[in-house]
């Protein structure tokens, strides 16, 4: 459908529904062909004036509709594309609606739809829908009752949210399960399965002493890759009693693996539906990074039960107050499995690597975001699409400000605020504005004088702040002058509409120490504050502190354990750099800094089209500090691991401008050629050492030995890049002889990118043969080729011809034509990789426009380039924008990157 008159809709236009609906029963008739609906609700009428009873609905087949048993004809009620609206005249009936959907028609994968031979649902946000009609927001909350009725041996498992009252056989092979919620909820937490699963399952006692079932269910076959899946819920609702004092609510908790799912999981009330990548794992078919992955997943989608679940959203602005929140809480869900039993030193660094992790996310997609045609606040004002709104600023900055809270008020202050927020809102449907009352009134106790205010604009305002840092010491007075001043330039939308008005500024914690010539750190004293860190409360536009005692010329390291998601900027010379990655005691901080000493180097090589001639002091440091760093027992193997890796594209086009992709992949190459030969020894030290370390270990994916096997394979990688004596050999021995994925992973990747032909085609055709039946694992055969170097458009079209390929699986459409768009950068900036991305998106919006919406964005930053390539980027925007079947998720992203 011709969508240029999409409604936008507006946050500040919401209005309660003006009826109650208590109880939802229903009862599907499944088949994948044609499936029947049943839906009984008993409605109540709230507002006293006669407002008509809307119902949304999509794709659907009206049988009949009936008010306390009579049947309504035609002229009784108004049905188009989307609506159903009713006049009903008691303030108290049951309406029932008979309707049909059709599950294996439905490629958007959003309501019911077939993947394999199961049936899932997937309703957030507006899927239900799809299902039935009825009040599709989240602040309509309803106790379900729910029957399912298919056919015995197709679909052996029927399966929906809370516990099952009754199983029973019915005539013909058929039979049925009905599924009582005890809890009541919104529509976009209902989900239903059938099929024939395995599933592996454990009894648990929680801390309460009550008996909780845990299930994970999966494809016949898939069972022995579940044990990881089962182990991460067992750990995440152990986590929730320790760290959070919540508890499961629940007699029965199920998982299902999806082999067909648009985003990674999904928190329907005790009925988790997942992508399977994100519950399928053993050491032959999953690398580390996908077992902690998962680990991270499972723990997302279990504390939404209660951080989303038992408190959820008022309207669909206020998504970032579960999103950014249950984001958080699996972060330091993963950070504590990390750190468990590390003495304190160990665990800081544990924590620290996963914090980096973090922060290069959210720099790796957020940044950008924050800065380009999508721009939004953590909640936002408007929008036409609420699938796009799934963003990394909804999910990933809304994480970075609740973590601030936390650095605020402390972990004991924010606990007791989480406290405060579920006595007061337990069971209902709120806004960001509540969770924040609840923090402040805790605040407020804690720090009398100070507020929230002016924390609160994080949740308004677009845009990544920048904050600059001005130092001047004087010898004389042993005093050390901080001026911090904060920017927020206007982005987005704000850019056309009111470009001139200032923001007003943020509450920004910033985090700071300071270290003298020897890198020793300066004990800070001001204001009454003391400490090697301090957090100071930067809540104007500029502020200015004091340090007292400041014997030496100081080196600042700043905005610690990255306090507040900003941009920091500072003019260090190249040597406090090197400094502060040899010595600085914050991990962070010392990770950072070698981080922007390198940013450096490759900004001066792209800049001269990859040449090292320019950088060569710098690049000399950054060798000698890494070859330092190499050797630095106290540092753990995943922590050197991140020291050793190089800034990516996507961040550094971020710091480029105009952006110029091409120049800055061929610096990024050519330095860590330089990197491969000039730390020849030190390679071969590491690759070594992690090598005995890990000999004669069976395979864990625990922290330890996934940092071992990273950093041995990191030392590999830059052997192959610098062309090193026999490494391209032990690269394919490793690869041949690996006795799990990471290993195998860590052989082919620098073979795919460095290898002669032949060497490099064998050994993807051995790769395929082994793993052709696992989908998962022919996912990775695709992303490797997708992002390999020398992989150009026409080698993506001939995979795309492959028999494994299909645009319908959202896994495979993302392993290929996702990673070749986004981040295969000397592949896809030509005209030939622009046009096949516009065609790419427009074939998929026919299939699946929240997908094709994804796809859309992978040059939110056209606007930047460099002409040449803005022009080329442009004409296939417009294109798009004239494709008479746009959907309304494609349409919102083109027409904002046009505007
Ligand atoms: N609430 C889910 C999660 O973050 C994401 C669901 C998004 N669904 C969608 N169709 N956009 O855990
Ligand atoms: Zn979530």
């Amino acid at each position: 459908m011709r969508t240029d008159t999409a409604p936008t809709i507006l946050r500040q236009d919401y209005t309660p529904y003006p009826f109650r609906i208590p109880t939802v029963d229903l009862t599907f008739d499944l088949a994948p062909g044609l499936t029947q609906v049943h839906s009984r609700l008993s409605v109540e009428r709230i507002h006293p004036e006669a407002a008509p009873l809307v119902l949304n609905g999509e794709a659907l087949n009206l049988i009949s509709i009936s008010i306390d048993g009579h049947v309504l004809s035609p002229e009784h009620y108004q049905l188009d594309d989307h609506q159903l609206i009713l006049h009903p005249e008691k303030a108290a009936f049951t309406l029932e609606i008979i309707s049909t959907c059709r599950p294996a028609e439905n490629t958007s994968l959003m309501g019911l739809y077939q993947s394999g031979h199961s049936l899932f649902t997937q309703c957030e946000a507006e899927g239900f829908r799809r299902i039935t009609w009825f009040a599709d927001r989240p602040d309509v909350m309803s106790r379900y009752t729910v029957t399912l009725q298919a056919d015995k041996t197709q679909f052996p498992h029927l399966l929906s949210n809370g516990n099952l009252l009754h199983h029973q056989a019915l005539p013909d092979g058929r039979h049925q399960a009905v599924w009582e919620d005890p809890h009541p909820k919104p529509c976009y937490l209902f989900a239903l399965v059938a099929g024939d699963f395995d599933c592996r399952e454990k009894t648990i006692t929680t801390r309460s002493g009550r008996q909780a079932l845990l299930q994970v269910y999966c494809d016949k076959g898939d069972y022995p890759r579940t044990a990881w899946a089962l182990d991460c819920l067992e750990r995440s609702v152990l986590w929730d009693e320790s760290r959070f004092n919540l508890e499961l609510d629940l007699d029965r908790f199920m998982i299902v693996a999806a082999r067909d799912f648009n985003m990674g999981a999904m928190e329907n009330k005790g009925l988790n539906i997942f992508n399977s990548a994100y519950v399928l794992a053993d050491a032959q078919t999953a690398t580390d990074a996908s077992f902690e992955a998962i680990e991270s997943v499972i723990g997302h989608e279990y504390f939404h039960n209660w951080t989303g679940n038992r408190i959820t959203c008022r309207d669909w602005f206020q998504l970032s107050l579960k999103e950014g929140l249950t984001v958080f809480r699996d972060q330091e869900f993963s950070a504590d499995m990390m750190a468990r039993g590390l003495p304190d030193s160990a665990a800081l660094s544990a924590r620290t690597v996963k914090r980096i992790d973090d922060v290069t996310a959210l720099r790796t997609a957020q940044f950008p975001e924050d800065a380009g045609p999508m721009a939004h606040p953590i909640r936002p004002d408007s929008y036409q699409e609420i699938g796009n709104f799934y963003t990394a600023t909804v999910y990933e900055k809304g994480a970075e400000v609740i973590r601030m809270q936390h650095t605020l008020l402390g972990e004991p202050g924010f606990q007791a605020g989480m406290a405060e927020y579920f006595r007061r809102h337990d069971g209902q449907a709120v806004t960001c504005d509540d969770f924040v009352n609840a923090m402040d009134s805790v605040y407020r106790q804690q720090a009398p004088g100070k507020d929230l205010a002016a924390f609160r604009r994080w949740y308004a305002q677009a845009g990544t702040p920048r904050v600059s840092v001005d130092l001047q010491y004087d010898p004389q007075t042993a005093q050390c002058v901080l001026t911090l001043s904060q920017r927020c330039d206007p982005v987005g939308v704000e850019k056309l509409q009111n470009p001139a008005v200032a923001k007003p500024p943020l509450h920004i914690p910033f985090a700071l120490g300071l270290l003298g010539a020897d890198g020793s750190p300066i004990l800070l004293e001001t204001d009454g504050l003391s400490g090697e860190t301090l957090v100071l409360d930067l809540t104007q536009t500029t502020q200015t502190w004091v340090f007292k005692n400041v014997t030496q010329r100081p080196v600042p390291s700043l905005l610690r354990n990255f306090s507040a998601p900003v941009i920091v900027e500072y003019n260090y010379t190249d040597e406090e750099l090197a400094l502060l990655a040899r010595k600085d005691p914050e991990p962070f901080s010392r990770w950072e800094a070698g981080q922007s000493l390198a940013t450096r180097c490759l900004l001066a090589m792209a800049g001269k089209q990859g040449q090292s001639g320019t950088a060569k002091a710098a690049i000399d440091l950054l060798a000698a500090t890494w070859a330092d760093i190499a050797g630095d027992a106290s540092l753990s193997p995943a922590y050197k691991t991140r020291v050793f890796t190089l800034p990516s594209e996507r961040v550094l086009l971020e710091k480029m401008s105009p952006i110029n992709p091409p120049a800055l992949a061929l610096a990024r190459r050519a330095l860590r050629r330089q990197l491969g030969q000039a730390l020849q020894d030190t390679w071969q030290t590491l690759y070594d050492d992690m090598c005995a370390t890990l000999d004669g270990q069976t395979y864990s994916p625990d922290a330890a030995s996934a940092g071992a096997r990273a950093l041995k394979n990191c030392a590999l990688a830059y052997q192959v890049a610098a062309t090193v004596s026999g490494a391209l050999e032990r690269a394919e021995r490793q690869y041949y002889n690996a006795d799990n994925m990471t290993d195998r992973m860590g052989g082919l990747t620098p073979l795919v990118n460095h290898a002669p032909e032949d060497v490099k085609t064998r050994a993807l055709a051995h790769f395929y043969d082994q793993w052709q039946a696992n989908p998962l694992v022919i996912d990775r055969w695709f992303a490797l080729q997708a992002t390999a170097s020398s992989t150009t458009v026409a080698d993506v079209q001939a995979l795309m011809a492959h028999p494994a390929f299909t645009l319908r699986n959202p896994n495979r459409a993302r392993s290929l034509v996702f990673q070749f768009c986004l981040n295969n950068i000397q592949g896809v900036y030509c005209e030939a990789g622009y046009a096949f991305w516009a065609e790419q998106v427009m074939a998929l919006d026919q299939i699946n426009p929240e997908i094709a919406a994804r796809l859309a964005r992978a040059f939110d930053h056209w606007g930047r380039l460099v002409p040449k390539e803005r022009q080329a980027i442009k004409l296939q925007l417009e294109k798009i924008m004239q494709r008479p079947s746009l959907s309304r998720n494609v349409y919102e992203i083109i027409s904002k990157a046009l505007t």
